[in-house]
């Protein structure tokens, strides 16, 4: 079973409990990460911990662990569920709270919790193929930069795409694409890497961060630069990133074939320095 990390201890996930008073379930009060780990080792554990620090700073909770202890528990969090490369969630809220009161409570004791799980890697034959994307308008507030756990928005979106057998909804604000649902966006435009200027209406993804990195480690030309929706039909190569799942070339949106209709060969190239980063 999973051992996971509860304000300050180690349990058995069936012993780890939090009261239904916790401002989280009450009010999505509360933000979180998601860091993945190849060989036991977490990767790019620092930005992931500058996110969390500017998601708690968003939402003014105190930061409860500072780095060192942050590393310290998350490190012996994944040596206690066994090696190999896992997925670390973790969470941050307000913590409990009475009565019910939509503004802070006085004194809050945040609720910290972590697990890890195995990192489950894209079935190879979508890998090979590519997936297909739909497109939607973004239904989401304007501080999308902070990792909140507020997802209803994000659940009714990757809902939408599952019943349209697609693998993520690409969201879209005034004609502009920002991010997937739980990606970001990444296009090959007239040989350019373009993906979407950071901001308040798409999450700095680090996965994102470690695509442009490859880029200009490798003399690929790229660019942050808007990306109208319009514009997709002339993409050669249209990819979404994240921590779980790398890049994943998308080959169809809404029904049409972006490029060819088959992953890449640009794709190829970044998912290929992608894995070099990881060994
Ligand atoms: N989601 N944009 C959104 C809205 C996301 O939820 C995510 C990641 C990303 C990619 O960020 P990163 O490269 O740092 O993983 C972009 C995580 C994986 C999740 O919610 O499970």
């Amino acid at each position: 079973g999973l051992t996971v990390y509860l304000n300050g201890e180690f349990m058995p996930l069936p012993e780890a409990r939090i009261s239904p008073l916790d401002r989280g379930f009450v009010f999505a009060d509360g933000v979180y990460e998601v860091i993945p780990a190849y060989g036991g080792r977490l990767l790019r554990l620092g930005e992931h911990l500058q996110r969390l620090e500017n998601s708690l700073a968003g939402i003014r909770i105190d930061n409860p662990l500072d780095r060192p202890a942050w590393t310290a528990m998350l490190e012996d969090l994944l040596a206690r569920n066994g090696g190999g490369d896992r997925s670390i969630y973790l969470q941050v809220t307000r913590g409990p709270a009475f009565p019910r009161d939509h503004a802070f409570p006085e004194q809050p004791r945040p609720t910290v919790f972590a697990m890890s799980t195995p990192l489950r890697p894209l079935d190879p034959a979508l890998r090979a193929s590519g997936v297909p994307a739909i497109s939607h308008e973004d239904i989401r507030w304007d501080r999308c930069d902070l990792k909140t756990i507020a997802l209803l928005p994000a659940v009714l979106m990757k809902q939408l795409a599952k019943e349209r057998g697609a693998f993520e909804t690409i969201l879209v604000r005034n004609g502009l694409v920002l991010e997937g649902a739980a990606s970001n966006v990444f296009a090959v435009m007239d040989g350019v890497l373009v993906t979407p200027p950071k901001g308040p209406f798409l999450l700095p993804g680090i996965t994102r961060d470690l695509v442009l990195e490859l880029a200009a480690e490798h003399g690929f030309p790229w660019r942050e630069a808007d990306l109208p929706a319009a514009a997709l039909d002339r993409a050669d190569e249209l990819w979404v990133t994240s921590s779980t799942r790398e890049i994943v070339p998308v080959t169809s949106l809404d029904g049409r074939a972006v490029g060819a209709g088959r992953p890449g060969p640009v794709y190829a190239r970044f998912y290929g320095w992608y894995q070099e980063k990881l060994a």
